[in-house]
């Protein structure tokens, strides 16, 4: 396997000999590129690498990296050992096949037996009439759901979302129709910010999950300003996409689920509710209760599930492909889109162009290596490392100076699920940083200087404190997210994260979860040291 180098100026050009000879006489492996450089590419900006740091914007490399600790999965990981060597498999199998079909149907047949595995790791391959349909990333999903549901009449419709600090930086564009990088799937350049070629106008109204202070806003304020708009915009003849995050990036569900349950009842024509579960920390058992209830669902592979950064699915139930199967999209999203994205025969994928993006293919293939590891652990264990995992950190975090952990109000799914869960649990343990500071007890970290900490936890420190092996771990948290002002200091929070992959190695012998443990609680000694050391 050759190193990563500053591939991107070679990969575009690979790709498009590709496309530009159809299927080339006699395939070399150099005919397709590389595993690591597949596995970056076919998304927007944020899938390159940065050449100096040889890693994404996020610290991940393309190649596995077992020395560093990871503790960020809600924002990505660096893909597993078996992750990857399950893409090179599957690199090798797309060669094979390549022989004698053509790229394109090469990607269709394997997407699909990608779609009808995660269906099942899902729960859902039995539910009549569920269909998936793939996109590149979380954001793009938002973006194709709203093109999917959003009207061509006069009135536009209305998008209700949690504030982007919640979900993605890009939601709110993607949502409004808006190109939100300089480059997608299948377009190198993009003007960004612009809207792509649709028929489909929509405005986003966005609700902030969080005050100033960084405090939960009270539900029953969030259920209520959302009322309010669906109310207008119903009166308005609109119709509206709600949109319920289960969970947000600081953890959090919003709007309640007898909010949504109670306007779907009053505005059954009117209201399509998709469930934002990016973050993927919900069980098989959620995420089919929030189909049978008439909900669609985005998930991605690289958050909880611990594939490359890149990968998202939207289930679509049953009553909504039966209204949307015949239903054009506008031509924008060629950029984004591939025929075989979408279920066969839907009038969304007759439009597309008969394309492949391998690279989304093998960054599937690796998130479902990590989602079969998960499924194969029982409920109850995983409950267990993750109830365990919970009150290790949330006693760390509480009894440190350096820490202030943000509250993260209980998960409540009655009405949808009443049956414990594993993912009634807390995964992502958001935490603003303070030092101790003369009269007035401590300060505040802004939010420059917790970006500088939360790199610096990336990188091997050579210091005595707290100990040698503790200051050279190489630490990855969930990046910072902005959460308001504290004593006039704006603010962002560091996340700490359980993922399906710990909740697997935790399970593998009867120490390994108190090891993986013990390793979370070195990464904030080491986060705590920096903190008071001011490096
Ligand atoms: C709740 C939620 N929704 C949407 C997104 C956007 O997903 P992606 O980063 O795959 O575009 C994120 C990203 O962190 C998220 O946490």
């Amino acid at each position: 396997m050759k190193a990563v180098t500053a591939r991107e100026p070679t990969l575009p050009a690979q790709l498009e000999r590709r496309s530009a000879s159809g299927r080339p006489p006699a395939l070399l492996s150099s005919d397709l590129p590389t595993t690591e450089a597949l596995l970056v590419s076919g998304g927007d900006a944020r899938i390159a690498f940065t050449a100096e740091r040889q890693a994404n914007r996020y610290g991940c490399r393309a190649l596995p990296d077992p020395q560093l600790v990871a503790l960020g999965s809600s924002t990505a990981s660096v893909i597993s050992e078996a992750g990857f060597a399950a893409a090179d498999r599957l690199r090798q199998r797309i060669l094979m096949a390549a022989q004698s079909e053509s790229w394109s149907d090469v990607y269709a047949t394997e997407l699909q037996r990608v779609r009808r595995e995660l269906s099942e790791l899902c729960g859902v391959a039995e539910l009549p009439g569920v269909e998936v349909v793939f996109a590149a990333s979380g954001t793009d999903l938002h973006l194709v759901a709203a093109q999917l549901t959003g009207s061509n009449d006069a009135a536009s419709t209305l998008a209700i979302s949690a504030d982007a600090s919640e979900t993605g930086s890009s939601v709110p564009a993607a949502l409004a129709g808006r190109h939100f990088s300089t480059r997608a799937a299948f377009c190198e350049r993009l003007n960004e910010g612009a809207l792509l070629r649709s028929d489909r106008g929509i405005d986003v109204a966005s609700i902030a999950l969080r005050s100033d202070d960084a405090r939960p806003r009270p539900t029953s304020l969030v259920d209520d300003e959302i009322v309010a708009l669906v109310d207008r915009a119903a009166v308005a003849g609109r119709r509206v996409l709600l949109i319920v995050v289960d969970v947000s990036k600081t953890g959090l569900l919003a709007p309640s689920l007898a909010c949504v349950a109670a306007l779907r009842r009053r505005f059954p024509d009117q209201l399509d509710v998709l469930i934002d579960a990016c973050q993927f920390r919900i069980a098989p058992a959620t995420l089919r209760a929030y189909l049978e209830h008439g909900c669609m669902i985005a998930i991605t592979g690289s958050k909880f599930v611990t594939g490359p950064a890149f990968s998202g699915a939207l289930f679509i139930p049953r009553a909504m492909s039966l209204r949307l199967r015949a239903r054009p999209l506008p031509s924008g999203l060629r950029d984004y889109c591939s025929r075989a994205d979408w279920p066969q025969a839907w009038a969304a994928g007759q439009g597309l162009p008969c394309v492949d993006n391998f690279g989304l293919l093998l960054r599937w293939e690796a998130a479902l290596q990590e989602l079969r590891a998960l499924r194969a652990v029982p409920d109850s264990q995983i409950a267990q490392f993750l109830e365990s995992f919970a009150a290790a950190i949330r006693e760390r975090l509480r009894r440190d100076d350096a820490f202030e952990p943000l509250e993260v109000p209980a998960l409540e799914r009655s009405g949808l699920l009443d049956l414990p869960s594993w993912d009634r649990t807390q995964t992502i343990f958001p935490f603003l940083l303070r030092r101790a500071a003369p009269g007035i007890g401590h300060s505040y970290l802004d939010r420059e200087q917790t970006t500088r900490i939360y790199r610096q936890l990336q990188e091997a420190q050579v210091a005595p404190e707290p100990d040698v092996q503790t200051a050279a771990m190489r630490c990855q948290l969930g990046q910072p997210v902005a959460c308001g002002r504290r004593a006039g200091v704006a603010v962002s929070a560091l996340r700490l994260c359980a993922s399906a992959r710990m909740v697997v190695e935790a399970t593998r012998d009867s120490s390994a979860g108190s090891r993986l443990i013990a390793r979370a609680l070195r990464a904030l000694d080491k986060a705590a040291w920096l903190v008071r050391s001011g490096l």
